[in-house]
């Protein structure tokens, strides 16, 4: 049996968390071989919530779990921590504008991106899953700086996943006839579902539909999948976040599949014109615990002006905190 690693996730007690530690302690992220202590950090009003948790990962007898630690104090969650997944973030509240959300999100990554920088592993890597989680990314690894900026990333591969699954049932195959889905941009409803690289069945999945389902049904549905999930189970997609965190981490701790890639919010490097440094998503491939960005894909107008407008907003996310960044 391996030596265990040590994985932090932050809003423990939250609903995503109540899906993805299961599927963390049972193996699903890392391997059936690889034992796993977690490291769970909430508020200090949810440490009791967070201990019911404990007690049912207890209850399930995990033969992988190694260890629980539970805390209120990022310097404890994230010590020696070697994987990270900031699932915890501040809720919009009534009345409160987008601008007040990215400043109270700024105030909780602030504190723990440093909290990374002085006590986590040199290797760690980093998912952020709350919202808005590509700017939530860029603060922590911002105040991260003895880290390299690749290892934050954040989490667009439910959007990705969504992608799979719409076209999938369109065309009437599944989704392991999909391959090579890509979504650019932001978590958020500017981010742009891109058929023009993907494939099903072999076949170049942009001449198996028309051009007015793909820009009228398809791309609003992926991009609000979210609300629609929210106005019929009257509550938000956690299950499925939480599936999608497991697989971001897994395609890039384990690889991804050769002839294909998958969808991440990362550090910009200026590919494909995007501002560096924005924490944007692109296609990628994973190897060895480290990812690169497809190059070399044709962009059309069409793809271009979507790509654009969803960079747009994310440099308006990090104007909006500029302030805050160190
Ligand atoms: P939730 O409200 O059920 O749980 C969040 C938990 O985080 C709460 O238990 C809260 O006490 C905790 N928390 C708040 N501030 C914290 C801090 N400073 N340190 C540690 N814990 C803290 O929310 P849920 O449903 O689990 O969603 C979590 C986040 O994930 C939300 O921001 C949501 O918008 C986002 N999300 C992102 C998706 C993506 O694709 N990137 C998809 C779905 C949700």
């Amino acid at each position: 049996m391996k030596a265990p690693v040590r994985v932090a996730v932050t809003g423990a007690a939250g609903q995503i968390s109540y899906s993805l530690l299961f599927r963390i302690a049972s193996g699903d992220m890392l391997g059936k071989d690889q034992p796993v202590i977690l490291q769970l950090l909430e508020i200090t009003p949810a440490l009791e919530a967070l201990k019911g948790v404990a007690m049912e990962l207890d209850d399930c007898a995990f033969p992988l779990l190694a260890g629980i630690v539970q805390t209120d104090d990022p310097k404890v969650a994230f010590k020696d921590a070697q994987y990270a997944l900031l699932v915890g973030a501040r809720p919009r509240g009534p009345g409160m504008e987008r601008k007040d959300l990215l400043e109270a999100n700024a105030a909780i990554f602030s504190v723990q991106g440093k909290a990374i920088n002085e006590v986590a592993s040199r290797d760690i890597k980093v998912l952020v899953v709350g919202n808005p989680a590509n700017t939530n990314a860029l603060i922590a690894q911002r105040n991260a700086p003895d880290i390299n900026p690749r290892q934050f990333t954040a989490m667009t591969r439910l959007d990705h996943n969504r992608a799979m699954a719409q076209l999938a049932g369109k065309v009437g195959k599944t989704v392991n006839d999909v391959k090579k889905m890509l979504i650019w941009g932001n978590h958020s409803s500017t981010q742009y579902p891109d058929l023009h690289h993907a494939t099903v069945d072999g076949k170049a999945a942009i001449d198996l539909v028309d051009q007015s389902w793909y820009e009228g049904t398809y791309i609003p549905e992926v991009q609000q999948r979210g609300a629609a999930i929210i106005k019929a189970r009257g509550a938000s997609s956690a299950a499925s976040a939480a599936s999608a965190a497991v697989d971001h981490m897994r395609s890039w701790a384990l690889g991804t599949a050769e002839g294909d890639w998958v969808s991440m919010g990362i550090y910009s490097d200026g590919s494909y014109g995007i501002q560096e440094g924005l924490i944007y998503s692109f296609p990628c491939t994973c190897k060895n615990g480290d990812w690169e960005i497809v190059q070399g894909l044709e962009i059309n107008e069409f793809s271009r002006a979507r790509m654009q407008a969803t960079e747009q907003e994310l440099a308006e996310e990090r104007d909006a905190v500029q302030h805050l960044l160190p």
